[in-house]
């Protein structure tokens, strides 16, 4: 197998390291910037390098597009029609129309395109969703995200548009739907081109719940959490926890009944407190997983767990919240979302992914 990644800075540098690990897989690095390649070559002295995706397309099987998102369509839509299969990172593209492209693109050619979603790759997010779906937590009142840090600013996207693709792939994946509303607030602090903080509530109808997602580039703490309140139970998953990642709270909130008069100036609620139980989880490196798992899809000819309909319906989502953005915030509904075609497909067992 002969892959091409293109694009070898902060996040394609590790596709490069972790698929260097993939038994026959025979690497080739491009990228545009001289330095990026000579760096490249010093870590990587057995691997090939060349400084445009056309000059290697001829000799590789698949591409792994590892750009700025601005760049995502263009290159893998040359890769597309090449006859190559594709990995594209997060967001798959910077417009529903150029999701769609590719999407249509990859079944026109008869090629596999996957989305880079790395937390549909994490043992910890597949616990968060077994607890979701096993009713353990009971009945889910809000899933809480928080993606903060000094963040790297993008230049060819928002805040939202970076982080947020993660927290939408986690919660829908978590709870097994699409968002139907989005309501936004954002506000760019340092520079008046890109917001750097957003806070996003994202409706789930059948569910119905909410989520509310905090991302910043602006914040001096790193923190990586996913909350869900349950009406029995409460979970908070942890990314910077290397031994702790989920924690089960025994704990909750009951309406008090209120029958003696005397009671009037009681609390109106109850706490049930219990437990706090940290599951074990077997954790691999999500990004090996997820890029395991796109060989052995290109190898069998199965389906990938996130293809490129997975990765339009998150940008959807995210297309919504430029729309309520210039609505000043107001919820904005989202059209067409692709009703989880991926969901059904996760309880097999997927080519690539240990159980
Ligand atoms: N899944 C994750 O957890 C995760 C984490 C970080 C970044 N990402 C995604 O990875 C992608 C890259 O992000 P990054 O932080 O590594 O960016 P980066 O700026 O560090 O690196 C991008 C590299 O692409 C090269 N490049 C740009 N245009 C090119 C072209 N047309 N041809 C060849 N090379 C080109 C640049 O020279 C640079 O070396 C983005 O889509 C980002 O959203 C995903």
């Amino acid at each position: 197998m002969s892959l091409a990644v293109v694009g070898y800075g902060y996040w394609g540098s590790k596709h490069v390291r972790v698929l260097s690990s993939v038994p026959g897989v025979d690497l080739t690095i491009v990228d545009g910037e001289p330095e990026r390649l000579a760096d490249a070559a010093a870590h990587h002295p057995n691997v090939r390098t060349a400084t445009r995706l056309g000059d290697v397309l001829g000799s590789v099987d698949a591409v792994v597009v590892a750009t700025p998102p601005g760049t995502h369509t263009g290159l893998a839509r040359r890769a597309i029609e090449a006859g190559r299969h594709v990995l594209v990172e997060k967001p798959l593209a910077t417009s529903v129309e150029d999701a769609e492209l590719l999407v249509r693109a990859a079944h026109e050619n008869d090629v596999q395109l996957m989305v880079g979603h790395t937390f549909e790759y994490n043992a910890a997010v597949w616990k968060l969703r077994e607890l979701v779906r096993s009713g353990s937590l009971g009945r889910i009142l809000y899933v809480d995200t928080a993606r903060l840090s000094l963040g790297r600013y993008q230049r060819d996207v928002n805040v939202i548009w970076d982080l947020a693709p993660h927290d939408i792939s986690i919660v829908s994946f978590v709870l097994d739907e699409m968002p139907e509303q989005a309501t936004v607030w954002a506000h760019s602090h340092i520079s008046s081109q890109h917001p750097d903080v957003a806070y996003l509530r994202l409706d789930f109808p059948r569910s119905q719940t909410h989520a509310y997602v905090h991302v910043s580039w602006l914040t001096p703490r790193k923190v990586r959490q996913v909350t869900v309140v349950g009406e029995k139970r409460m979970a908070v998953y942890d990314d910077m926890s290397d031994n702790e990642r989920i924690r089960i709270y025994d704990i909750g909130v009951d309406v008090a009944a209120i029958t003696d008069p005397a009671d009037a100036f009681a609390l109106p609620v109850s706490y049930r407190t219990g437990d706090i139980i940290s599951p074990y989880i077997a954790f691999e490196e999500p990004l090996l997983v997820q890029d395991r798992h796109f060989i052995a899809c290109l190898r069998s000819g199965t389906r990938p767990q996130t293809p490129g309909e997975r990765g339009l319906d998150v940008v959807r989502v995210l297309a919504a919240t430029d729309d309520a953005l210039r609505n000043e915030g107001r919820a904005t509904s989202l059209v067409g979302v692709t009703e989880a075609p991926w969901g059904a497909d996760l309880e097999v067992p997927v080519p690539g992914i240990a159980s």
